[in-house]
């Protein structure tokens, strides 16, 4: 008679033939397995991913599950998924914030989308589950707080501005700030002091991702702003035409210099009257990822315009599945960069 008996080590070693498909290393070495239980033939265990946000996170459970059934005398596995977002170690002594990961969207020229695609990408991380945060670093033209559909703060506390919470996201703003329709004629050092203030003044909540729409150009601003945020990395967001992209390359050149990790490139306004292609060739020519594409589509900015982001507003739209898609493969780069070369 065969001895049936499931062991904690029997059940170990199948897991350790489970591979992330994007760290490239199994699931026991990267220390994703937790709480395992086995008792009679049942087997329990948590798979702790490094983001909520996990593109592969039905495959890799349906894998583990796979490996751990295929043992003689398992008869039941209780998979439970759950996430712990590692803290980004580059920036971590360098904010006095509680913010694992900073995401800035740039481009090079203004006008392309960044706006659209920084409240989408923070909603579409909140709604895998994330603590998000977004920031609108543009001072000058803040328009995040009209496209998240709000325009208070709530009370200070403890003598700090408390950020607004809307669909799941915490978010701050001059704009909230300053009276709606009153110009701002801030320039360098303000810009920069209300820039830090608006990140570190802040009482934040934990976050574990910190998403800063920043204003267009590849300017002096822009460049200080950049030098003066501790980023995780930053998406650049382009149109698919040539002249888009001309200030595309610059944007993400500047970022190149400053060491500043590019996550990807986002390919917005899409279709037939801008074209598209161009955000890929982009990539390809600068070797960083390709995001994705979204459609140009007259809703996106409907939605915007009424205070509601199209992952909330329409999300089962082309252009809602794009940003949801494009969400997932920044926060597993994240992943991937933080677990090193
Ligand atoms: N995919 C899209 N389809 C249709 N309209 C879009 C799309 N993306 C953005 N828009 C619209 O284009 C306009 C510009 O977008 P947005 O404000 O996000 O750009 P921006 O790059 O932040 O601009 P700025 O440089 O002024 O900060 C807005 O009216 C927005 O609603
Ligand atoms: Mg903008």
């Amino acid at each position: 008679m065969t001895d049936h008996q499931v062991t904690r080590e029997r059940v170990l070693q199948a897991l350790g033939t489970v591979m992330d498909p994007e760290l490239h290393r199994d699931l026991v070495s990267l220390n994703m397995i937790h709480d395992l239980v086995v008792q009679d033939g049942t087997v329990a265990f948590t798979i702790m991913l490094t983001t909520p946000a996990c593109p592969l996170k039905g495959r890799i459970e349906r894998e583990a599950r796979a490996a751990v059934s295929a043992i003689a005398g398992v008869k039941q596995v209780n998979v439970r998924m759950d996430s712990n977002v590692p803290v980004d170690r580059r920036i971590s002594g360098k904010l006095s914030i509680p913010v694992r990961n900073t995401i800035a969207i740039s481009s090079g020229k203004g006008g392309v989308g960044k706006s659209t695609v920084a409240v989408n990408l923070a909603v579409a991380l909140a709604q895998t589950g994330a603590c998000v945060g977004l920031l609108d670093a543009d001072i000058l033209g803040p328009n995040l707080p009209m496209m998240m559909g709000v325009d208070t703060l709530p009370p200070h506390r403890d003598d700090k501005i408390v950020p607004a919470t809307v669909m799941g996201v915490e978010l701050m703003s001059m704009g909230f700030l300053v009276p709606a329709g009153e110009p701002l004629v801030w320039r360098g050092p303000m810009l920069h002091s209300a820039i830090r203030q608006l990140l570190t003044d802040v009482a934040w909540g934990e976050l574990d991702y910190l998403v800063i729409d920043l204003p267009p150009g590849t300017g002096d601003a822009q460049l200080s702003l950049a030098q003066s945020v501790p980023l995780t990395g930053c998406v650049i967001v382009t149109q698919p035409q040539n002249v888009a992209l001309a200030d595309a390359r610059k944007g993400l050149a500047m970022f190149e210099k400053l060491g500043v990790p590019i996550l990807g490139v986002v390919e917005n306004m899409s279709g037939e009257f801008f074209g598209e292609g161009g955000g890929r060739a982009l990539a390809e020519e600068a070797g960083v990822p390709f995001l994705g594409q979204v459609p140009l589509d007259p809703k996106v900015r409907i939605d915007g315009d009424q205070g509601t982001p199209t992952v909330v507003a329409s999300p089962a739209s082309p252009a809602a599945q794009a940003f949801s898609t494009i969400a997932n493969l920044v926060a597993a780069r994240i992943s991937v960069q933080a677990a090193g070369p």
